[in-house]
């Protein structure tokens, strides 16, 4: 959440950062600010909402500054306005500041400050923070970056934040704990982000700053890299392997329809090198290396949040059915604030996007420290979440950028089943029958997508004009089908602002049903061949109480397309694999409806893409 970024060196540093909050605007877009240094003084200009509304503002002024700093908010203390925006300036002008993070113990800090003089203009946490920096430097008579080791050894919290003196323009100061930062390294330029996208048109040589550490990077010398207990670390430098044209809508309207139309590519790079039906093979390389602990395991716990705790509850089902291992699935920011019984023959899978979310990177933290093995399943390489577990497996979807997970949720799905069936297989739990049926199965379902998105596009599209103005959505589903009610209705919640609730079927009668009118649209999950008479019960209830049933049926279900008032149709495919066709139609279905509502499906109201803060 907020993006930050800067640049130092001898091009024009205005229009980089702008390009840079271009490419960080997911993180949050509740405001943004830039910082380019001057002559004498920084240019400073903020503007509360979008990026378009600080570019409006800057039209026709010259920045020409070498040396500067940019934000994208996303607000946590303080109103998205323009006062609250970043970049914030310390009381003499002197310093500016931009954060992403929280610091827990400001209003301490403040106090503090205010019985030393201090005022304040903003209601932000961060400018607590620049102040913080100049007192001590003024008052202890220390250096910059003494002053700002000194802070960050005071604060409580966690932040990625960057630091610019105005009377220095060959200085950066930057530091992180608990939310990423990366330094790019050019050819007599440097760049510091939130996320190496912001930076990549213009160098691939980066260095990760990893928690506890900040960094003095000079024009002159180059970065320097310390621990906050002063010890001087080594700085590694990595090449970004990243393809620009992954960044691009490219011929789509919205970054979440291309992403919705990856999810056959990104399925087809997540098994790669994995998965091999001909030779009835399947290798997670990080289970391999740890494959005695995973046979071993009395328990897996899944721990995630929103769309990856989806995940998880279908890695649920996948696991306990194939590898007859007990797993619990918990939200992250409810694990960590308990005591849970973590054994040391617990895995623990940390499923997440980004790899930046606080809360899973917490409950991380815990399951750590309880001696369970970390698994890490994230998607951006090189992410905190990936670089503290133990172990894990990217699942190589490519750069997600609409806010609402599409591609970063199937490609989950497709990792949890290929360690269900290598755990499984290990431990002699699968029939050869259904190992070979499922790897088969799996080659196909990238093409079985594609249909998919083909088949049902025009019938998608006309249901969307006929329910975009309902006021509330049910989404009913059973076993399998169940998480994927949950994660169609969030999907609908995030982008279109309709109220939508997914239930497992079964659960209606004890509540839900209530809802039923006939102004309520139903969206069923009616693929499961297990359970399918008990779902057609769910549809006849549905309808007795004059509900609108849209189904998500196998194509060749006469009988459910009959009853149902709309359907969509997957392919049939095998019942543990569906869940990575059902999700497609309603991707599709609540992408049609928050634009036919006029809602910005990129960037949905109130979110961000990375939840770094609690
Ligand atoms: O990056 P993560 O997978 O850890 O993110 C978890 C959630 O914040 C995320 O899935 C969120 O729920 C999505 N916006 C849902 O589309």
């Amino acid at each position: 959440m907020c993006g930050v970024i800067a640049y130092m060196g001898a091009q024009a540093a205005y229009p980089i950062l702008m390009q840079g909050l271009r490419r960080l605007e997911y993180r949050g877009y509740d405001s943004a600010g830039i910082a380019v240094m001057g002559p004498r003084d920084f240019h400073l200009s903020k503007k509360a909402g979008k990026l378009d509304n600080l570019q409006l503002l800057q039209e026709g002024r010259n920045i020409t500054g070498h040396t500067g700093i940019g934000h994208t908010r996303w607000a946590t203390h303080g109103i998205p306005n323009d006062t609250n925006a970043h970049p914030h300036l310390s009381r003499s002008g002197r310093l500016a500041i931009v954060h992403n993070g929280i610091i827990e113990n400001y209003s301490v800090l403040k106090a503090r400050l205010l019985q030393r003089g201090y005022s304040f203009v903003s209601h932000t946490d961060t400018e607590v923070l620049i102040n913080l920096v100049e007192e001590l430097q003024l008052q202890e008579a220390l250096s910059l970056e003494e002053a700002v080791r000194a802070a960050l050894n005071e604060i409580v919290g966690a932040y990625a934040l960057i630091i610019m003196d105005s009377s220095d323009e060959d200085t950066l100061i930057a530091a992180r704990k608990g939310a990423p930062l990366v330094l790019g390294i050019g050819t007599d330029e440097y760049f510091i982000a939130s996320d190496p996208s912001a930076i990549l048109t213009y160098t691939r040589n980066v260095i990760y700053l990893e928690d506890d550490e900040y960094t003095v990077i000079r024009r002159q010398t180059g970065v320097h890299i310390r621990s906050l207990d002063n010890r001087e670390k080594t700085p590694y430098i990595e090449a970004l392997e990243m393809d620009l044209e992954a960044l691009e809508k490219g011929s789509f309207a919205h970054f979440m329809l291309k992403e919705i139309h990856e999810q056959p590519q990104a399925i087809e790079n997540a098994l790669r090198g994995r998965l091999n039906a001909a030779q009835n093979r399947v290798t997670l390389g990080g289970i391999t290396e740890h494959i005695n602990r995973f046979k071993q395991a009395t328990r897996f716990i899944i721990t995630a949040c929103g769309t990856s705790y989806h995940a998880g509850l279908l890695g649920k089902y996948l696991i306990e059915e194939l590898a007859r291992v007990p797993v619990s699935v918990e939200y992250a920011s409810e694990f960590r604030y308990r005591n849970p019984i973590i054994r040391d023959n617990d895995i623990v899978l940390a499923v997440s996007q980004s790899g930046e979310t606080a809360d899973t990177l917490a409950a991380i933290t815990l399951a750590k420290s309880g001696g369970a093995l970390v698994y890490g399943i994230c998607n951006v390489v090189g992410s905190s979440i990936a670089r503290y577990s133990h172990a894990g497996s990217y699942t190589h979807a490519g750069p997600e950028i609409g806010v609402a997970s599409t591609k970063a949720f199937s490609t989950q799905l497709v990792l949890l089943t290929l360690m269900a069936i290598q755990v499984a297989e290990e431990k002699n739990t699968i029939s050869p029958s259904l190992k070979q049926s499922l790897l088969l199965e799996l080659e196909r379902i990238p093409d079985k997508i594609k249909q998919v998105l083909v088949q049902n596009d025009t019938a998608i599209q006309s249901l969307a004009s006929r329910f975009y103005e309902a006021a509330h959505f049910l989404y009913l589903g059973r076993g399998l089908n169940f998480p994927v009610a949950l994660e169609g209705a969030l999907k609908l919640k995030e982008i279109s602002y309709i109220h939508a609730e997914g239930y497992a079927a079964a659960e209606m009668k004890h509540g839900p049903i209530a809802l039923i009118d006939k102004k309520m649209p139903v969206v069923v999950l009616a693929t499961n061949s297990s359970a399918r008479d008990k779902i057609i019960s769910n549809i006849q209830e549905v309808k007795a109480r004059e509900g609108i049933v849209i189904a998500i049926i196998n194509e060749d279900d006469q009988e459910i397309s009959e009853l149902a008032d709309y359907a969509m149709y997957i392919p049939v495919t095998e019942e543990l694999l569906s869940p990575l066709l059902t999700i497609i139609p309603l991707q599709l279905l609540c992408y049609h409806i928050a634009l036919l509502r006029g809602c910005d499906v990129d960037q949905p109201r109130n979110l961000a893409k990375s939840v770094t803060v609690e």
